[in-house]
């Protein structure tokens, strides 16, 4: 396309210049700063509809990335995850239940145990739950007491929880639904305790709200959290099969989005999959993908759903393009996707960040979030074993044994095996994904905090004070940013 300035570029041309196009191929020309720091620079986005996010990044529904310690540590950012459907659904529900149970403002069905159980049952219970307390309670569910770790502690484990809980008589409850958190911070701190139950006057258990949570709560003041104060968590299904009835448990644990998600998602499959959930699930948060096409968004997006997640083939682990001859370069599949959607839901785009300037260029093509599975790879809160692997490191001369953990396409033979029930012939699966291995990077908050304040200082160097108002600047204008770059200056940008 001729680009000169009698044609410069706009939003009418735009499409058409970018088409063939990807990351590299751009780079950015800074604008008037307007930020007395980097500090100050609004990022936040959307996920969908009606899910805003502190930082609009979320983790990839991977079997190698996103699991509750994941999930939550996103949540814990101002950020959300996916955890994957490769699982059978009992294991996918606990996942989600473990992040919404991880923090609360009032925790409505706290973990009861009845009084004539064991010391040595409540402890496996604790451990296996990850807390620190367990309500006791008689057949009709009335309180009778509370045991701690600290009762069981030098205790015999076949003492009864009865004999060694502190009984109703010396708790401080609250009568009542509910409490307002400073007076439930005052109570815990002047009564020295952990936990207050809310009860009505039969004593029934109407919440509980933990120091835990409290503490929790003051140091992550960004974190993306429901109405009721637990941190948030979505979750993929597919589009056939079960996937009605694993929707039905991940709701009834509490996720609070949903993705159908699919390698072709602008298919009948797709079609009939999002008609059969809107008519069980009405209007619950429903995401959709992956489309790569202005057609496949907007066909999304008639068919009702929240969001639309982009992206076909981009990925670390994906090997679509290569075996199909499909996919569509990640920028113009995202930009395309943007026009389509004409502002009604966000556009998220998946996979094929390598480096923190593709988020960015993602959200000035129209992106209102992105989603990663790679940049996390290697880190402590993936799942996955972690395994030695001979190596050579430039600067050392001798091959070390480096420790490793594995990323892999969701298509990839190993991950389709891994989730089939049945025995897989391997000559003749379809794959269209490999495994990569990383080394070990240490926890996500590394990778997601450098990511968090790269895009501040993008903002900061694009003129604007937050992510969105750039976005718009550079939609509106973007003869002004853009720079298609030759070949020299791709080395001279990113060789080091
Ligand atoms: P990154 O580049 O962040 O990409 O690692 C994550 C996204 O890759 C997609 N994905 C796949 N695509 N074959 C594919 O074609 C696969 O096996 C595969 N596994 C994951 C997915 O959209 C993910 O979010």
């Amino acid at each position: 396309m001729v680009r000169d300035a009698y044609f410069p570029l706009t939003s009418y041309n735009l499409g058409e210049f970018i088409e063939g196009c990807t990351f590299d191929d751009f780079i950015l020309k800074p604008g008037h700063g307007v930020l007395q720091s980097r500090k100050d620079a609004d990022i936040s986005g959307k996920i969908s509809r009606n899910i805003s996010l502190r930082c609009p990044i979320v983790s990839a529904n991977m079997d190698s990335v996103t699991h509750y310690d994941l999930a939550r540590l996103m949540a814990e950012y101002g950020s959300m995850g996916f955890i994957h459907r490769g699982d059978d659904i009992g294991t996918q529900a606990n996942e989600v239940r473990k992040v919404k149970r991880d923090q609360h403002g009032i925790i409505r069905d706290p973990y009861t145990i009845a009084p004539n159980c064991t010391l040595g049952e409540a402890k496996t219970m604790m451990r296996q739950l990850g807390i620190g307390a367990l309500l006791v309670v008689n057949d009709a569910k009335s309180l009778l007491g509370i045991i701690t770790k600290r009762n069981i502690k030098l205790r015999g484990f076949s003492d009864k929880v009865r004999k060694r809980m502190t009984p109703f008589k010396e708790m401080i409850v609250h009568g009542g639904n509910d409490l307002p958190i400073d007076e439930a911070k005052e109570m815990l701190a002047e009564n020295e305790i952990e936990q207050i139950p809310l009860i009505d006057k039969k004593r029934k258990i109407l919440g509980l709200i933990t120091a835990r949570d409290i503490i929790k709560r003051q140091k992550m003041p960004y974190a993306t959290r429901d109405k009721e104060g637990r941190l948030m968590v979505g979750a993929a299904i597919g589009a056939t099969g079960d996937y009605l009835e694993r929707a039905a448990e991940l709701v009834k644990v509490g996720v609070d989005a949903i993705i159908i998600d699919i390698a072709h998602g602008d298919s009948i499959v797709m079609e009939r999959a999002v008609e059969a959930f809107r008519n069980k699930f009405d209007d619950f948060e429903l995401i959709a993908g992956n489309v790569a096409t202005f057609g496949g968004a907007e066909r999304l997006i008639e068919m009702g759903i929240d969001g639309v997640k982009v992206g076909i083939g981009p990925g670390r682990g994906c090997i679509t393009r290569i075996s199909t001859g499909f996919g569509v370069p990640q920028l113009q599949a995202v930009y395309e996707c943007y026009r389509a959607a004409k502002g009604k839901v966000p556009i998220i785009a998946d996979g094929g960040v390598r480096q923190d300037k593709d988020l960015v260029l993602s959200y000035l093509f129209g992106a209102q979030s992105v989603m990663l599975g790679s940049a996390f790879a290697g880190t402590h809160e993936t799942p996955g074993e972690i395994v030695n692997r001979w190596s050579q490191i430039p600067e050392i001369k001798e091959p070390v044994l480096v420790p490793v953990k594995v990323y892999r396409g969701m298509a990839s033979l190993s991950a389709i095996k891994a989730r089939s029930e049945e025995e897989i012939e391997e000559e003749v699966t379809n794959v269209e994904g490999i495994e990569v291995v990383y080394p070990l990077k240490g926890s996500a908050k590394v990778p997601l905090s450098r990511m968090m304040n790269n895009i501040r200082s993008a903002i900061s160097y694009g003129g604007a004070k937050s992510l969105n108002e750039l976005r718009e600047k550079f939609l509106e204008n973007p003869e002004q940013y853009i720079v298609h770059q030759s070949g020299a200056s791709k080395i001279e940008s990113y060789e080091r």
